[in-house]
């Protein structure tokens, strides 16, 4: 195959990472399936007028000049558009969350085995520098043995991002335990080495919400003047609408394969972004900072010449979106197909952190109580 040809099924927003692949030689977009006329007008401004534009999905899967498709669609829309994608015989980026049901993401997982075909997920993190600078100090075995992990997740843009539109409900995404902290899980995953076993959580709609009509948009709205989450961009559900209902202060702690213990806290109200994750060893520890571009190492004061060797690691960003990683997670898809590479961010990774964001949103709206994490059903 010379270039991989790529369809995208739902092309603007997230689905502006499909420009990474057409700006490599090793790609091609070939088409893009949407189910909004103006979305599939900026896709084809983008990506020259050749390119095949429906809005049926189907129509797209049924082209034998597809080879490979991007399912950028909401996160609801996963399963039905991966499912449906493998079983046509196409290779599949599929973006985080893989699915928004456990269920959902094994379904997703046994079409991939029966289609022969290639799966990857979305979880650029694992490509940033910052992140791949922290999974490479655990690595070396400088800090020892991890035992502990800590994220906290302050979403300063959590409004915007996740209350003004489809991200709000059930129905949409299911809880942002495993939307937007799909991504944490996985990172304390990855960086651990280990799968979730069980959880507990607690979480509640503290602030976002309330008695607003659902059909209210900020442009149209009394109290825009006044409003701190006023949006005037795609996103302008009124937050405060009646049928909010996922979680914005979530709380989770978890135990992990190998008896290792961590804890998520992941805030929708914050004023400022800040994600921020720990990993203790059994000689050291290891932290970050995102706004800072910063990694610390402390050592155990044990009597050695690592008692000197606290460090601080300064990361420069790579260029290109998400700090970087999305040329390189683009990239990863590229030497997946083509070359037979085994991807940093595999779709067990994707179904693993749904299921324990899944777990831990059965915990909170049940009390509390204690969750496993089922297996795998293959
Ligand atoms: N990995 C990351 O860093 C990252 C960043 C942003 C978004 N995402 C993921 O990308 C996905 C899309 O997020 P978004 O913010 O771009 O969402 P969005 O609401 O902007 O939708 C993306 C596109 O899908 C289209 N669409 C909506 N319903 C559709 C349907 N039924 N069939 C086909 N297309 C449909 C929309 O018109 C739009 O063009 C989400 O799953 C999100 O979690 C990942």
């Amino acid at each position: 195959m010379d270039k991989l040809r790529i369809g995208v099924i739902g092309v603007c927003g997230r689905g502006g990472i499909a420009n990474s692949w057409r700006d490599s030689d090793r790609a091609v977009i070939v088409g893009g399936a949407d189910v909004y006329e103006q979305a599939l007008a900026d896709f084809r401004e983008r990506m020259g007028e050749q390119v095949f534009t429906t809005l049926d999905y189907r129509e797209l899967l049924d082209r034998s000049d597809v080879d490979a498709i991007a399912v950028t669609s909401p996160d609801f829309m996963h399963e039905e558009h991966a499912v449906a994608a493998l079983q046509a015989g196409k290779h599949v980026f599929c973006e985080k969350p893989l699915a928004i049901s456990t269920a959902g993401c094994d379904t997703i997982l046994r079409t991939w085995k029966a289609s022969g075909k290639k799966l990857m997920v979305g979880f650029n993190m694992r490509y940033m520098n910052i992140f791949r600078v922290m999974k490479e100090i655990i690595e070396s075995g400088t800090i020892g043995e991890v035992k502990a992990a800590w994220c906290r997740h302050f979403v300063g843009h959590g409004c915007n991002f996740y209350y003004q539109d489809w991200h709000a409900t059930i129905a949409g995404s299911n809880s942002l335990l495993l939307q937007k902290g799909s991504h944490d899980i996985d990172m304390i995953h990855w960086l651990t080495g280990q799968y979730t076993k069980r959880v507990a959580a607690f979480g509640g709609l503290d602030f976002f919400g309330g008695d607003k009509p659902n059909d209210l948009r900020c442009d149209a709205c009394d109290e825009a003047d006044t409003c701190f989450e006023y949006s005037e961009n795609r996103r302008n559900q009124c937050a405060f609408r009646q049928e909010v209902e996922v979680e914005d202060n979530n709380v989770m702690v978890m135990e992990l394969d190998g008896g290792i213990k961590a804890s998520y806290l992941q805030c929708h109200f914050t004023p400022d972004y800040h994600r921020n994750y720990t990993i203790i060893g059994t000689e050291g520890r290891l932290e970050n900072s995102e706004p800072e571009m910063k990694v610390w190492v402390k050592m155990r004061r044990a009597h050695s010449w690592k008692e000197l060797a606290d460090r601080t690691y300064n990361i420069r960003p790579a260029m290109g979106g998400h700090g970087g990683a999305d040329p390189v997670i683009t990239n990863d898809f590229l030497d997946m197909v083509l070359e037979g590479k085994e991807p940093l961010a595999t779709p067990v990774a994707g179904r693993m952190s749904v299921a324990a964001g899944c777990a831990g949103a059965d915990s909170m709206r049940s009390g509390g109580a204690v969750q496993q994490v089922p297996e795998i059903d293959w």
